[in-house]
């Protein structure tokens, strides 16, 4: 099981833009005028923040932002966020980094889910994250709240739906529905976040436009919202294919794609060339873990933060290679540049996704990974 790993808190902003060189464009807000910076804490593990923020960047960076700005891919949100980091606990964070969040693009990261981290490095990314704001936290592990359910459907479809979905799927927002959400997030975390937003994102607070008793009712529609349900744990299928075999069909005809704006291939396209057997490479950008619990056919994983050194694999210039994940650009996009800057032109984006492929019904394996 993960264990939990004590991280300072509260790290003063300041001295860590000092001590770390190579941090110091990680704090954008500026100091308040005339304010004496924070003393430089003895206590604080810089090189927990350092090996922590240098995880962060190589896995996490493409969707939240190489300071935890968030919003670089999707609706990725901002982690270095003070109203977030105030409510957040270690134990909500861990098992979001570790456990994902299932049909977002949010992958469990975790060893024993199939991801690359152990425990000591998801750690370590929390303690930096805890490093991105002094502001206080509070402990919202006993607030209990019961508010009037029936009226916080009300209020949910009027004012949060429109972001969040009408069943909290998230539409251009984090989804609120999902099984690890709901399991870690208390209470007095969907109280707080209601009530005062998150400063600097699309949610705003609204404790001036709603009632106290509104918020409750609100947090208590939240609290109860249907789980998603969870894909089961790997390992549940066969192991991914040998690097040197990423070829599907190799004694077939080769695919022909057409990419529009030279980089994206219709879903519908890379479904023909799976049904038709021909010969092409398909890659699976994201984290081994949603490989394992569902890809396409005969696609390989590929995690885009291996990307450059995988590429090796790819040898004949002539076979395409179709990138998927489930951003739906992001990590692909990845992929595909890793692979053309190897020399190999003949890379494009699947431009749906796989969310769109799952939701067509369009045919997936499950897999296993080590
Ligand atoms: C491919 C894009 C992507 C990558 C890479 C990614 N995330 Fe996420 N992450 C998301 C999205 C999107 C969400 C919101 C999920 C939802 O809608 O439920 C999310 C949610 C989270 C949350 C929960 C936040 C909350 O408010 O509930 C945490 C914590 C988190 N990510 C940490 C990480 C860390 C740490 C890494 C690197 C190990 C990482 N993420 C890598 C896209 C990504
Ligand atoms: C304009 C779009 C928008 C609206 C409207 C909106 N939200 Fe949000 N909400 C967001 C975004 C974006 C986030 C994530 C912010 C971040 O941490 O980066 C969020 C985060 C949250 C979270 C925390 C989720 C998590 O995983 O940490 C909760 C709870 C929440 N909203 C509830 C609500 C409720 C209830 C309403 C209606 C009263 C509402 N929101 C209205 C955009 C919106």
């Amino acid at each position: 099981m993960l264990q939990a790993r004590p991280v300072r808190l509260h790290a003063p902003r300041f001295a860590l833009a000092v001590s770390l060189l190579g941090l110091a464009a990680c704090w954008s807000e500026p100091q308040e005028a005339g304010a004496p910076p924070p003393l430089p804490d003895p206590s604080f593990d810089e090189d927990a923040v350092r090996r922590g923020h240098e995880s962060f960047v190589r896995y996490c960076a493409l969707c939240h932002g190489e300071n935890a700005e968030g919003y670089i891919v999707d609706n990725a949100p901002a982690l270095g966020n003070a109203d977030f980091l105030r409510v957040a606990s270690d134990d909500f964070l861990r098992t979001a980094i570790a456990e994902g969040h299932a049909s977002t693009p949010m992958s469990a990261w975790h060893r024993d889910r199939g991801g690359p981290l152990g425990d000591a490095q998801i750690a370590e990314m929390i303690t930096y994250l805890r490093s991105l704001t002094d502001e206080p936290r509070a402990d919202t592990s006993g607030t209990r709240i019961e508010g009037d359910a029936a009226r916080g459907a009300t209020l949910f479809a009027e004012h949060c739906a429109v972001c969040h979905g009408a069943l909290g799927e998230g539409v251009n927002a984090t989804s609120l529905n999902s099984e690890v959400f709901l399991r870690t997030a208390n209470d007095g975390f969907v109280r707080d976040t209601i009530a005062r937003g998150r400063r600097g994102t699309p949610m705003q607070g609204w404790d001036d436009e709603l009632s106290s008793s509104d918020i409750d009712a609100l947090t208590t529609f939240v609290r109860t919202l249907a789980p998603r349900t969870l894909p089961p744990a790997a390992p549940m299928g066969p192991p991914p294919p040998d690097l040197d075999h990423l070829v599907l069909n190799p004694d077939a005809p080769r695919a022909e794609f057409t990419a529009r704006d030279d980089r994206f291939v219709p879903g519908a396209d890379v479904l023909a060339a799976i049904e038709a057997g021909q010969r092409f490479i398909l890659l699976d950008a994201r984290a081994p873990s949603d490989w394992a619990a569902s890809h396409l056919p005969g696609a390989a994983p590929f995690p885009f933060y291996d990307a450059t050194q995988l590429v090796s694999h790819i040898t004949d210039p002539d076979t395409w290679v179709i990138a998927y994940c489930a951003c739906p650009h992001g990590a692909s996009g990845h992929v595909v540049d890793a692979v053309r800057a190897a020399g190999h032109s003949r890379a494009a984006i699947l431009d749906e996704g796989i969310g769109w492929w799952i939701q067509q019904g369009h045919p997936t394996e499950r897999g296993s990974v080590p």
